[in-house]
């Protein structure tokens, strides 16, 4: 009798398992976004990597400026980089894409590594497929953690507000290729 138990629990296992995760897949939730809201406002949180590529034959960041002290400025200061990095799930570059941010930085500071980041970032996983937000923020690259200021939004995050945590992942100081988790914060109108 136990025994008979044990093989009908398991083929309804067998069933139920596989229908449970297309019911996953189907639905609106990915796992790097989380929405709530409470009757006005909703607040998402994104959770991504960015990947900053400045060597090899495709790098995602070049180089369109300088001024002439660039060279000799311990801050590489007045450079101007035009970048178009993926946005993945994990810091895995080849893990899920979910995005783009594509925009400029610069360096901005004489006497320390301080960015000025002006980008859009354009997302095509899930809900969020077409929706954009954008920062203009300066960004002191070199620190662990560093706070970037979200300014607007299209699509879903239309009239967004918010901010970002940004935490370098990796680093290399010879290419200045940069892997940075990105744990965004945005409020949105009903
Ligand atoms: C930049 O450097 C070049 C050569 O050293 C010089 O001719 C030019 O006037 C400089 N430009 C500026 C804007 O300082
Ligand atoms: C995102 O939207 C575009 C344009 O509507 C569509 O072609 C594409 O298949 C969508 N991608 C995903 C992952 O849903
Ligand atoms: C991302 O930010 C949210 C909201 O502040 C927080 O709950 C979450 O723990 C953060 N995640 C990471 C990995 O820091």
């Amino acid at each position: 009798m136990a025994r008979l138990a044990m093989v009908v629990m398991l083929i309804f296992l067998v069933i139920t398992m596989p229908l449970a995760q297309t019911q996953e897949d189907g639905s609106d939730q990915v796992s790097w976004a989380n929405r709530n809201d409470n009757g006005k406002e909703t607040v998402t949180n994104l959770q991504f990597y960015f990947h900053d590529t400045l060597s090899g034959k495709n790098p995602s960041a070049v180089r369109v400026a300088q001024a002439n002290q660039t060279n000799t400025s311990p801050t590489g200061f007045g450079v101007l980089m035009m970048v178009d990095d993926p946005l993945t799930v994990a810091p895995d570059p080849n893990s899920k894409l979910v995005g783009r941010a594509r925009g400029f930085y610069g360096s901005a500071g004489q006497t320390e590594l301080a960015l000025i980041m002006v980008m859009n970032f354009g997302f095509t996983g899930g809900i969020y497929n077409g929706s954009s937000f954008t920062i203009a923020t300066l960004n002191p690259a070199l620190n662990p953690v560093r706070e970037l200021s979200i300014v607007g939004g299209t699509g879903i995050f239309r009239l967004a507000r918010g901010y970002v945590i940004a935490r370098t992942y990796s680093l290399d100081p010879t290419t200045g290729n940069a892997i940075v988790g990105y744990n965004a914060t945005l409020v949105t109108f009903i």
